[in-house]
């Protein structure tokens, strides 16, 4: 067994802090795996609404889960999401709905569940080096990750440029009613007990609110 080590970048912050379109860009310029492991959390639960598999459910039909819980992502091409690939299907769009985020951020804050998608995660890790978006990406999941950097903006910016990728994908959604979910979501994910959102204490902090992209592709580098 190689004793390589792979080169992890890790991508944490809340929805609409522009990890996806950041984590993408550094994926595609480095020629590097991508994980968007939030798409791996909403894979799982539009799965388990596939199947009819309640979280009590769980435990008994995980053996069944694993074995087809294969999921891939293509990082595309900018300006687009990351792509979801799962039994060879892209279910991107059938994953990014809110719908599927409300349910997802439920069951992401479940151990069990979390328990399961970690080695899940870790299996991304393979050369030339990963890239890694997520909630917990430094802090738990790729601890010893070289280069951790943790996205956030204002509450308002998150929900303008979350409508816009929705409209994007041809869904009208009213501005106050995402805002208000997204700040219900952020409470859950940040108040949980198991895996919090929050910057690991070795990452580099970058506010996106008044950058663009390429802007804050600019300010990682300056600490890579
Ligand atoms: O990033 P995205 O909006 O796709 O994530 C959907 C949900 O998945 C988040 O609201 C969060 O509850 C959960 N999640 C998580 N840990 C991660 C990534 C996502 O709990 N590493």
């Amino acid at each position: 067994m190689s004793n390589k080590i792979i080169p992890v970048i890790t991508i944490d912050g809340p929805s609409g802090a522009g990890k996806g379109t950041i984590a993408q860009m550094l994926a595609l310029e480095l020629d590097w795996n991508i994980l968007d492991s939030g798409a791996l959390y909403r894979t799982l639960a539009f799965f388990m609404a596939e199947e009819a598999i309640s979280l009590d459910q769980f435990q008994e039909k995980k053996k069944f889960i694993k074995e087809r819980f294969k999921v891939k992502f293509d990082p595309g091409i900018v300006g687009e999401p990351v792509k979801v690939i799962f039994r060879d299907e892209d279910i991107t769009n059938l994953v990014r709905t809110e719908e599927i985020a409300k349910k997802t951020s439920e069951l992401a804050a479940e151990p069990l569940i979390r328990d399961f998608i970690k080695p899940c995660q870790r299996e991304f890790m393979i050369e030339p080096g990963l890239i890694a978006d997520g909630r917990d990406m430094g802090t738990v999941i790729f601890r010893d990750a070289k280069h951790k950097i943790f996205l956030t903006a204002s509450p308002k910016e998150r929900a303008k440029r979350r409508q816009t990728q929705l409209k994007r994908q041809g869904s009208e959604v009213n501005m106050r009613v995402l805002l208000q979910e997204l700040e219900e979501r952020d409470k859950k994910d940040t108040e949980r007990k198991h895996s919090p959102l929050r910057p690991a204490v070795d990452s580099v902090i970058i506010d996106t609110s008044s950058l663009d992209p390429k802007g804050v592709i600019k300010e990682i580098k300056k600490n890579l």
